[in-house]
């Protein structure tokens, strides 16, 4: 092969991986989520959340119990057994002293998980992190309309 030829080949495959790097194959992997014990959840009454997400799915999933303004009085209230009801979630008292983290993990693993009633349930198996933490917004921005307070 004569040089000029060779110089060529070296220019035409400099330009290829020019190409191939700027096309999705050659991206890195997006960055995983950060690790499930540090939630963040933007502030309440801030940022762009509207609530849309969190509002449907609290309405469709958690009002037959707790009702669709939260207050504890679903259709099914009085079917969880002897002595059982579910939270009144617009106590602002109630709510403003659980945290995020604790919201979360009751919703995500069900009551029996924090020490509350097991009729409660899981939504591990219905609602991504990200679901659950807008869910949590929506309880915070218009259902108890309160923030965690130390
Ligand atoms: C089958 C009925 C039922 C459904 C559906 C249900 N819950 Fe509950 N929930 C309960 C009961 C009962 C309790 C109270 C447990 C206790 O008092 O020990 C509770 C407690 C809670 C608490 C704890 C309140 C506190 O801090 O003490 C949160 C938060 C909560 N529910 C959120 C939700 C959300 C969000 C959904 C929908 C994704 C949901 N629940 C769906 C029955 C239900």
């Amino acid at each position: 092969m004569k040089r000029h030829q060779m110089r060529s080949i070296a220019i035409i495959l400099c330009l290829s991986t020019m190409i191939f790097a700027n096309t999705g194959f050659a991206k890195e992997p997006l960055k995983k989520e950060r690790s499930r014990s540090h939630i963040e959840i933007d502030p309440v009454n801030t940022g762009t959340y509207t609530g849309d997400a969190g509002k449907d799915n609290f309405i469709a999933n958690c009002s037959p119990c707790h009702g669709d303004a939260g207050k504890g009085d679903g259709p099914l209230m009085d079917t969880l057994g002897e002595g059982v009801r579910p939270r009144n979630l617009s106590d602002a008292n109630l709510l403003s002293a659980r945290t995020d983290e604790f919201l979360f993990k009751t919703i995500k693993s069900g009551g029996a998980a924090v020490g509350l009633s097991e009729a409660m349930p899981s939504w591990k198996e219905t609602f991504t992190d990200a679901e659950i933490k807008q869910i949590i917004q929506y309880v915070r921005n218009s259902i108890c309309k309160c923030k965690y307070k130390k």
